[in-house]
């Protein structure tokens, strides 16, 4: 017999394809107790039974598990290995094929966006020319429209004015 939590996951799978019992725990449990807590619930259990034949709420809870959050240079450590060894290594082999980058689980957008300004900046700094191809996939679906908006506001501080486009759709 399985508990409220993996009756849970196994609704989910069903539902939308995706397998959460190979994402961090913690994290998908927090999300569920959430949902569990906001649609008046008290155990994961009677949860399980609402969600069941439920698609409204198996979306939202879906919606809520993949957890969308993003920025432009989200991880500050990481562009900074990526713009000051990286790439600088990878120009320095040269070639004429673009370089290809894979951002999977790209949200909204914002980290294929800053990977293609850090490349730009170190490109511009090298005696090696490349271009550069970016793909970016996730599983919510971002719409043209989204990305649109998405590199319209461009905008951290680090974008400065160079990169910022607020205002041009
Ligand atoms: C926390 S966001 C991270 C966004 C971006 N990579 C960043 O670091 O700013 C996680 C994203 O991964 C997506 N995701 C989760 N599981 C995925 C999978 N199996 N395949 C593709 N995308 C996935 C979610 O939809 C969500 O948009």
């Amino acid at each position: 017999m399985k508990n409220g939590y993996q009756q849970i996951l196994l609704l989910l799978r069903e539902h939308t394809g995706v397998d959460f019992s190979l994402y961090k725990t913690t994290t998908i449990h927090r999300r569920i107790l959430r949902r569990t807590v906001l649609n008046k619930h008290n155990t994961l259990e009677q949860y399980a039974g609402f969600l069941r034949g439920n698609p409204k709420e198996l979306e939202a809870l879906y919606s809520d598990a993949l957890i969308s959050v993003t920025s432009f240079f989200r991880n500050a450590e990481t562009f900074a290995a990526l713009q000051h060894k990286v790439f600088p290594k990878l120009l320095q082999q040269g070639g004429d094929e673009p370089l290809r980058v894979w951002v999977l689980g790209c949200s909204t957008g914002q980290e294929a966006y800053s990977i293609a300004m850090a490349f730009t900046e170190c490109v511009e700094r090298s005696s090696h020319p490349r271009k550069l191809q970016i793909f970016a996939t996730d599983l919510s679906g971002c719409g043209g429209s989204l990305w649109r908006r998405t590199a319209a506001t461009a905008s951290s501080s680090r974008c400065g004015s160079r990169w910022c486009l607020r205002g041009r759709t």
